[in-house]
């Protein structure tokens, strides 16, 4: 498996556990860390053996945000020239599902890259923000409008606006993490969670995956058009005949991907 800088991957059965790896800078995300990300993400989705990745930080921070200190010095035609952050839409094309394991902070680009992974289960431990405005700039990897359609406008506005962090206990209450996991529990929780994902038919997850996405891209007659579809879709798979006739045979399914 390829070695990382800013990055630890380790495979346990089905599941990749990518953990940002710059304690010093409490996993500031920079140019570097996106690079090997990028590159992470690309080997989980193109090997068949791997059905879930989960994507972690440390006890204090999963990440304090985008490195400021690569960004002060940049200019607008660096930065606008160099579409940067651009590069975190190819995360959000990984097409197996990513769980987002958060303990400690998640501020800023750390708050929009658990965003960017399919669902986030929190630490007891997390705090959740977009403090871009004391920094006289906002949000950009996508937090402003992914975090509206996380926890509706008003918090994400008032987030956005003020800086405020929120808890675990309440990021639930909004419905931006699935479930508050205990600090100690987290990761072991997380790839158990995601062991179950990689157990299922593996292009049963994709489909789940792409029509719940597509909630956030179509109208709702589109979308349920497009759930339909891939839904008649999976009946032309061997998976679908198996788990079927292995539910009315009371056994567990053998799935063969196909
Ligand atoms: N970029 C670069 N370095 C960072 C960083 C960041 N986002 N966050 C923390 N660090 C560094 C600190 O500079 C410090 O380094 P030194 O030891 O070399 O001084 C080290 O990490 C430890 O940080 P602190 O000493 O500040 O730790 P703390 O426990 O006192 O505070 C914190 C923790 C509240 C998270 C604080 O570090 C903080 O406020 N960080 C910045 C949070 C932030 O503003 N994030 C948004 C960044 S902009 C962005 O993300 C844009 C976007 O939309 C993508």
């Amino acid at each position: 498996m390829a070695e990382y800088d800013t990055l630890m991957v380790e495979q346990r059965g089905g599941v990749t556990l990518i953990t940002l790896n710059r304690p010093k800078a409490l996993n500031a995300l920079n140019s570097q860390v996106l690079a090997e990300l990028l590159a992470a993400l690309a080997a989980f989705d193109a090997d068949a053996t791997q059905g879930c990745a989960v994507l972690t930080g440390s006890e204090k921070a999963f990440a304090a945000g985008a490195d400021i200190k690569e960004m002060s010095a940049q200019g607008f035609a660096e930065m606008y020239g160099g579409n940067f952050f651009g590069g975190y839409e190819r995360l959000t094309q990984t097409r197996k599902p990513i769980i987002a394991a958060v303990a400690g902070y998640a501020l800023g680009g750390g708050c929009e890259l658990a965003m960017m992974c399919d669902f986030i289960l929190a630490a007891d431990t997390a705090k959740f923000g977009q403090p871009e405005i004391k920094l006289a700039v906002t949000p950009g990897m996508g937090g402003s409008q992914r975090l509206a359609r996380a926890v509706g406008k008003a918090k994400a506005m008032e987030m956005c606006l003020t800086g405020r962090m929120i808890d675990a206990a309440e990021a639930e209450r909004a419905g931006l993490v699935s479930r508050i996991v205990p600090a100690a529990e987290l990761v072991e929780e997380s790839v158990r969670t995601a062991q179950t994902i990689a157990d299922m038919a593996p292009l049963a997850v994709l489909a789940n995956k792409e029509m719940v996405n597509a909630a956030f891209e179509t109208t709702l007659a589109q979308g349920v058009q497009f759930e339909r579809r891939l839904f008649h879709g999976l009946f032309g798979t061997a998976d679908q005949k198996e788990g079927m006739a292995a539910f009315v045979e009371k056994r567990p399914g053998q799935w063969t991907g196909k």
